[in-house]
């Protein structure tokens, strides 16, 4: 039997190149080596929007664009946080396990009470319970389901590390192996996929390039990468430029040496040089985005999906409840 795999991706936003490229990507490679579990952690994502239609989008969004990218189905369970209420058991039953002191060193809260610190506010100004308790749901998620593997953001890294914690304590207590130990899976790549000022890519930057743009606000969005003010004429540094280093991530070798070249020979200005990351990253995108288009016309088959997934996720997820119940003597 292989490996579960098993990671949420918070419907939050609309998914862009570096989402695409640093997490759908590498999580759908993984596919042919595990037994793939991936879930839109919507519960997660309802402690900063609480607006409901605006999260049903975003759920539809996040939904079409994994199965536009390549997910398929039949071969990973695919399903809403939301349909699995046996997560919300399981969230309760590791609170009884969760020191408060483990929450309290979480980074994501650390940093809002450092800034609510520095700004003289209250330190527990904004904090909810969902946000403090955050880790604990997120274990849940994980331990529900046997999972071994957990691609992550190293931002992410800690909290798969709590959920270690937290099963730990468990199979202690009863002397059982009733949980798995999960462990982050960080794909190698240390590139840093840069956004369109030359920093990280990143929604908190601003800086994104959304992944299924139509074709004309693409190549604008394109268009709109900073680069300096050197004339057409002036030869070129590829290697510390936005538009060369996207190029890369969506080019052969061949192709980048060949664009590296016309850099360096001078005669070429940025706006040729962005047409051509314009072509290469639309020619790659163009499948997938008539893919998601249909998709999201169609929000039915996407229903229909992920409610199939979510009827398997429970099956799988009440077993883990009753082996727990009966550990724990209910
Ligand atoms: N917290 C993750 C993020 O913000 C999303 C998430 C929720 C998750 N539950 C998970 C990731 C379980 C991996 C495993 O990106």
């Amino acid at each position: 039997m292989s490996k579960i795999v098993l990671t949420g991706i918070k419907p939050t936003g609309k998914p862009h190149i570096g989402n695409y490229l640093g997490a759908i990507k590498p999580a759908l490679e993984l596919v042919e080596k595990y037994d793939a579990r991936y879930f839109i952690a919507d519960y997660h994502a309802l402690n900063t929007i609480k607006d409901p239609i605006l999260l049903k989008e975003n759920t539809y969004e996040v939904a079409a664009t994994w199965l536009a990218c390549g997910l398929d189905p039949n071969k990973v369970l695919f399903y809403r946080q939301s349909d699995v209420s046996q997560t919300f058991e399981l969230s309760t039953q590791l609170m009884c396990f969760t020191a408060k002191g483990l929450m309290n060193r979480a980074h994501a809260y650390k940093a809002i009470i450092q800034e609510n610190k520095e700004k003289n506010r209250d330190e527990d100004f904004k904090v909810n319970m969902g946000l403090f308790t955050y880790p604990i749901l997120m274990a849940a998620d994980i331990l529900l389901f046997n999972s071994e593997y957990i691609p992550v953001g190293k931002d992410q890294v800690q909290h798969i590390e709590i959920a270690a914690d937290i099963a730990e304590a468990v199979n202690r207590t009863y002397n059982k192996e009733l949980f798995i130990i999960p462990k982050p899976l960080v794909s190698e790549e240390t590139m840093t996929i840069i956004g369109s000022d030359g920093r990280k890519m990143s929604k908190s930057y601003n800086n994104t390039i959304a992944l299924f743009l139509e074709e004309k606000k693409l190549r604008k969005s394109i268009m709109k990468i900073v680069t300096n003010s050197q004339s057409i004429e002036e030869p070129k540094d590829p290697e510390n430029c936005a538009v060369f280093s996207l190029y890369k991530l969506f080019s052969t070798k061949e192709e980048q040496e060949k664009l590296a070249n016309k850099y360096k020979a001078g005669g070429m200005g940025w706006g040729e040089a962005k047409q051509t990351l314009f072509e290469a990253i639309n020619q790659q995108i163009k499948p997938m985005r008539e893919k998601y288009t249909t998709l999201m016309q169609n929000k039915d088959e996407i229903d229909k999906i992920l409610n199939t997934g979510g009827e398997k996720a429970r099956e799988i997820a009440q077993e883990k409840i009753n082996e727990l119940r009966k550990a724990m003597g209910f």
